[in-house]
């Protein structure tokens, strides 16, 4: 597969990221209860370098962890999309505490529907965190309870975040720019 050339420049750094998820977490310990398990849900295959360094932050809570992948499939035509689930969880939620992780919040079209479809199994306690959110590019009304950082409507890699299904790898968060006219 042929790309157009491009360079990465480094936005986020891995330092950073580590600091912000230190501090992400002492809301987490603070919202769940200390004494029940919290099932750590990710949403493959971009959360999992984020839910891999959030679910070692949380090494003092009992925690589980399971994932789930959804696609989203747009018209291109209408602010539409229709969101499959792929894989499923293997555990269930019901009565449970549940954080589901994200790497980024686009359209919001993800987690909306992801969200509402883990509501219907009743766990106890549900939140939702995303690493990155770019509210500029918002089509349905979502928010994660927790996020990172919110970045401007830029091309981003690294970090779990693929380009052409490459990139994922990269331990900082990168901006994607091209060196050459499409
Ligand atoms: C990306 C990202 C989110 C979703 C966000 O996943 O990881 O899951 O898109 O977009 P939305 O808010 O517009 O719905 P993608 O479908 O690219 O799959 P991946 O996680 O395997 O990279």
């Amino acid at each position: 597969m042929s790309q157009r050339p491009y360079v990465i420049d480094e936005m986020i750094s891995a330092k950073s990221i580590a600091a912000r998820i230190e501090a992400l977490c002492h809301d987490i310990r603070e919202t769940f209860p200390k004494d029940e398990r919290l099932v750590v849900v990710g949403l493959l295959r971009g959360s999992f370098v984020f839910i891999a360094d959030l679910a070692r932050e949380l090494s003092d809570m009992d925690v589980e962890v399971d994932f789930l992948e959804a696609s989203s499939y747009g018209d291109g035509m209408e602010s539409s999309r229709e969101v499959r689930i792929l894989k499923d969880l293997r555990g269930a939620i019901e009565g449970r505490n549940v954080l589901v992780v994200e790497d980024i919040v686009d359209t919001g079209y993800t987690l909306n529907h992801v969200i509402h479809l883990l509501k219907s199994r009743e766990p106890k306690l549900l939140r939702t965190i995303a690493l990155l959110d770019k509210p500029a590019r918002r089509e349905v009304d979502f928010r994660a309870d927790w996020i990172g950082f919110e970045i401007p409507d830029e091309f981003v890699v690294g970090y779990g975040i693929d380009y052409a299904q490459g990139n994922r790898n990269l331990p900082f968060i990168g901006k994607v720019r091209f060196t050459e006219e499409a």
